[in-house]
């Protein structure tokens, strides 16, 4: 008979060389049954010392529990080797960590701005249009009995894209669009975006907002202009709040003034940021004649109000926002206030 301890050692040698090709789970288990397993050839040996003589029985005993050691230790260590290829190669997930809340958005301030402008208008009997911003001379200008040798056309004072083609400088451009296309009686208003070259500072910005109202029919007088802009300036900045119309000159308008309202600051005594406890909104006026006779109406026949006001501005006073600038740097911990 083969020497028994030499048996058992090749066995051991077998398994462990067999052990190190593998390269699956099921094929591990396999070779556990194969060596370890109830009919498997190191249990064999195990029982096979029985029928040994007294002093090989006890050398080959013990031989038989170190080589099963050994094979055991090294099964495991294959086991966890394998565990680990198998784990999927990314950062691991752990589905039971509190998840991370995804930032709700929200409007832009001046969007939420120009939705409650048009709800207040809206309630007053005004219909909200759209018009370009990209514009021609004649509705930037020409229409708005804005002649060809005034400062305002100044290729240094606008954006012009192409010769008769400009970022319009001011919401007026809808005033025309609306007249072309319309009969009065007109009463509309118009919210979007205004591009002038000024210096960026804390109250102008190169690209910023106006609304502008129109209202066209065959009785409309200053009373209207006036109420129209006090009773608007109410409602949006609240009751206390006073309104004047100071005289100025626009092309387009005449007689034309510049809206101030009472400095919500000061409340009127005056202040370092308002002038005399004034402070300025935008331009207005009634519709000029030539701006009649441009669009094909009798200025006979109509009378109109408009005015414009900087929506930034508004906002500003509204909010207490001390620099423009601000509106548009993208500042999630600003633009999370409102
Ligand atoms: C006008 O633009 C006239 N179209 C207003 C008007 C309409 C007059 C209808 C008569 C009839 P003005 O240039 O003043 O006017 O601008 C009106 C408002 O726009 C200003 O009071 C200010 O609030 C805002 N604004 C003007 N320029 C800037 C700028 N660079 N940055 C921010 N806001 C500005």
């Amino acid at each position: 008979m083969e020497d028994p301890i030499a048996q058992i050692d090749q066995i051991g040698s077998a398994m462990l060389a067999e052990l190190q090709g593998l390269d699956s789970s099921e094929a591990l288990e396999a070779l556990r049954i194969k060596y370890l397993g109830k009919k498997g050839s190191i249990t064999a040996a195990r029982r096979s010392i029985g029928k040994l003589s007294a002093d090989q029985r006890s050398l080959a005993g013990k031989r038989v529990n170190e080589i099963a050691q050994k094979v055991e230790q090294a099964f495991s260590q294959k086991k966890s080797q394998l565990a680990q290829q198998a784990r999927p190669s990314g950062p691991m997930f752990d589905v039971t960590l509190p998840g991370i809340r995804p930032l709700l958005g929200r409007p832009h301030v001046i969007t939420q701005t120009i939705r409650q402008l048009c709800e207040i208008f809206g309630r007053m009997g005004f219909e909200v249009i759209d018009a370009p911003e990209v514009e021609d001379q004649w509705h930037n200008f020409v229409a708005l009995n804005i002649p060809e040798a005034h400062p305002a056309r100044d290729p240094l004072d606008n954006f012009y894209i192409q010769d008769d083609l400009l970022l319009r400088s001011q919401t007026s451009t809808a005033q025309i669009r609306i007249m072309e296309n319309r009969t009065p009686p007109i009463r509309v208003v118009h919210c979007g975006r205004c591009y002038r070259p000024d210096t960026v500072d804390a109250t102008h910005h190169v690209m910023f907002h106006q609304i502008e109202c129109l209202y066209v029919d065959t009785d409309v007088t200053m009373i209207d202009l006036k109420s129209t802009i006090d009773q608007f300036a109410k409602v949006y900045f609240g009751p206390e709040v006073k309104t004047r119309l100071r005289p100025s000159y626009f092309p387009f308008t005449e007689p034309s003034a510049e809206v101030d309202m009472t400095c919500m600051i000061c409340h009127g005594k005056g202040c370092n940021s308002c002038s005399g406890g004034w402070m300025e909104l935008g331009g207005c006026g009634m519709v000029d004649p030539a701006v009649f006779q441009a669009v094909g109406y009798d200025p006979e026949k109509y009378t109109g109000l408009a005015f414009g006001l900087g929506i930034e501005r508004m906002a500003m006073r509204r909010h207490g926002i001390t620099d423009i600038r601000l509106f548009f740097e993208n500042d999630i911990r600003f633009l999370s206030q409102f």
